[in-house]
């Protein structure tokens, strides 16, 4: 079995750190041997930029706050992503690429063919083999959101914003519908979990052959 790398995308408070859990088990109950990691952080160095990144106090213009998370990418990719690649794994991350294009991208008005290059550069050229978009109404979003916490820096951009990267998002999807799953995250969590399973079990059958 060759390397898979799996990505989950979506708006705030979308239930990606639930989904990946459940997928990482269920895979690894099936034999598979799973790197769970997530954006910014997985590494020393994405650690510290996500405390900076998520930093309600800390003001932050698009352009820094692109290479900041295009930073962090490119340590998380050649520490982790592509060694365990390499090394046979399925790679699930939460987050990747896609959340720059949407977030930096759509959402603050950078503009994406730049945003492009330097993700290119960042990654290697690295494109995940199956991205899972969770995709939710941005107001029920950042409500679920709020329940787990006081809002980071990310989350206490106003409505409109939070809506251009859900928009972002959905035209991602669709300029490549052959890379992108788009479930809707409303729905209960472990109906979620099962039809991404299935998705995914069918692209590693397909890749295994
Ligand atoms: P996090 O707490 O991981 O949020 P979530 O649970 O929603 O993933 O914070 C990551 C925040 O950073 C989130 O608001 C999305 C944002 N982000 C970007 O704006 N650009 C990026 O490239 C990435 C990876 C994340």
């Amino acid at each position: 079995m060759p390397g898979v790398f799996i990505t989950f995308e979506g708006p705030e408070g979308a239930g990606k750190s639930t989904q990946t859990k459940l997928l990482q088990a269920a895979l690894e109950r099936a034999g598979y041997a799973v790197e769970l990691t997530r954006e910014p952080g997985g590494t020393p160095l994405g650690d510290v930029v996500r405390g900076a990144l998520l930093n309600p106090d800390l003001e932050i213009a698009a352009l820094p706050e692109f290479l900041l998370f295009s930073a962090s990418r490119a340590q998380l990719t050649k520490d982790v992503i592509v060694p365990a690649i390499a090394g046979n794994r399925v790679v699930i991350c939460d987050r990747f690429f896609d959340s720059s294009l949407a977030y930096q991208g759509y959402g603050r008005g950078l503009n994406l063919e730049f945003l492009r290059e330097v993700t290119w550069e960042a990654t290697g050229g690295l494109r995940p083999h199956v991205t899972i978009l969770l995709d939710l109404e941005p107001k029920l979003g950042l409500q679920r959101a709020a329940r787990v916490g006081a809002p980071d820096r990310l989350e206490q951009a106003d409505l409109a914003f939070h809506q251009k990267v859900r928009a972002g998002f959905l035209e991602l999807a669709q300029f490549e519908p052959e890379r992108f799953l788009v479930v809707d995250a409303t729905q209960d969590p472990q109906v979620i979990h099962e039809h991404i399973l299935s998705a995914v079990t069918g692209s590693l059958s397909a890749m295994a052959t």
